[in-house]
């Protein structure tokens, strides 16, 4: 794996759809350049027809496609959504309003827009009788409900003789919506956030130990999240694989005791607990310090190790946010989980049915978040998508705690 570049929270996915005002995005894609945002531009088919590929990929200095049928096993329209931290609609055409409204994804771009997680703007340049036209009206009343941030038109002359509400914004204006709509996302700028990631060893001798099979992805993910969200980050992992990320400071440990020493002199100095690592339950009582002959090696008497989130949601302040895990392999594992938050104190609790080792050292996770404020169930996502879901629940929290 390659280290991943940092800071985040700057890569722009720019969808371009069939209106005039193609040309005029080539001055935002630039733009954005110079802001610093890194850009990909998906246009649709017929947005060809005003500004072709060779422009886009010359401004971009990025491969464009432009259907799903193109780089199959990449499975662009999740790779791309997944990798936007913002997305931006310019032009958006009546055409394109009227689809995503309707939740079609008749073409990449409109697949990912369907995919992403990341938030969207809409630019809107028509001719004035099709921005005020009623199904017009009503596809941006949609899209608005949904959260989506949809400019309004400048107002002045358009290509042909008609004049009116239509325009495509000037460039300075789209460039302040974006940035203001990325400082939107950087909502944990200002908070401390301690994430454990990995699985315990415990020692039996000096070569064998008690271990676990997590990778330490859902942790690093989500220790890369919410550093890209403007937090700061520490991270305490235990026995991963993933290199270190520039700019979040790493603690390395062993054992759940060395853990448990570190987060508790770490939570203290932090705002957020996320406890996403495999603790081991039990260590061996005697821990010899020569290899255990074979013929010795049949019974190992364990003794329990601390429960670390149990303990820390018994000393958490009010204002401080407490997040665990849960692995589960019963069929009721929901229920479990929501007895499980409660009984260890935890805000947030992810529980997830790690049955057939689906989910430990895999991209993807699926389970339930857990919380005193409703439930939500997680159907099948990637570990990083997971991870800004569950650090936009962290926001929630971090909001109730401090009313
Ligand atoms: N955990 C912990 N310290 C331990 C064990 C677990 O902090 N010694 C934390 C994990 O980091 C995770 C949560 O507790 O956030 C859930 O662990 P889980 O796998 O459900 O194990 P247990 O709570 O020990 O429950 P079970 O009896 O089902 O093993």
């Amino acid at each position: 794996m390659t280290t991943p570049h940092f800071p985040r929270g700057r890569e722009v996915l720019l969808g371009v759809s069939a209106g005039i005002a193609a040309y005029k995005a080539c001055d935002v894609v630039r733009r954005l350049q110079d802001h610093g945002f890194l850009v990909t531009v998906v246009p649709t088919p017929a947005s060809l027809n005003f500004v072709g590929k060779a422009t886009w990929e010359a401004l971009s200095g990025r491969p464009v496609h432009t259907e799903v049928w193109e780089n199959i096993p990449d499975v662009p329209h999740i790779a791309l959504g997944e990798r936007a931290d913002l997305v931006v609609i310019a032009p958006a055409t009546a055409d394109l309003l009227a689809r995503v409204a309707s939740g079609r994804a008749d073409d990449l771009l409109t697949n990912c827009i369907l995919a992403t997680h990341a938030p969207i703007l809409f630019v809107p340049a028509m001719h004035p009788q099709m921005w005020s036209n009623p199904a017009t009206v009503a596809n941006v009343a949609t899209l608005r409900e949904r959260g989506y941030v949809v400019m309004d038109p400048d107002t002045g002359r358009l290509t042909g003789r008609d004049s009116g509400q239509g325009r495509f914004p000037e460039t300075s204006r789209i460039i302040s919506a974006i940035e203001e709509l990325s400082l939107h996302r950087a909502d944990l700028i200002g908070k401390k956030v301690l994430v454990t990631a990995g699985g315990t060893r415990e020692a039996i001798d000096p070569i064998r130990f008690i271990g676990n099979l997590s990778s330490g992805k859902q942790g690093y993910a989500l220790a890369w999240a919410a550093a890209a969200r403007g937090a700061e980050v520490t991270l305490i992992s235990a026995n991963s694989q993933l290199p270190d990320i520039e700019g979040i400071s790493t603690i390395h440990v062993v054992s759940a005791a060395e853990m448990e020493a570190e987060v508790k002199t770490q939570f203290p100095k932090h705002d957020v607990l996320i406890m996403s690592a495999a603790v081991a339950d039990a260590r061996p009582e005697n821990v010899i310090d020569e290899k255990i002959k074979k013929e010795q090696l049949q019974n190992i008497a364990l003794i329990k190790n601390v429960d670390i989130l149990a303990a820390m949601g018994k000393v958490k302040r009010s204002n401080q946010v407490l997040v665990g895990f849960a692995a589960e392999t019963a069929l009721n594992s929901v229920e479990l989980g929501r007895a499980k938050r409660i009984a260890k104190g935890a805000d947030l609790l992810y529980v997830n049915n790690v049955k057939s080792n689906e989910i430990f050292g895999s991209e993807t996770t699926a389970g339930t978040i857990i919380s005193s404020h409703g439930e939500e169930l997680i159907t099948g996502c990637s570990k990083d998508t997971l991870a800004n879901i569950l650090l936009d629940k962290v926001v929630d929290e971090l909001g109730y705690a401090n009313v």
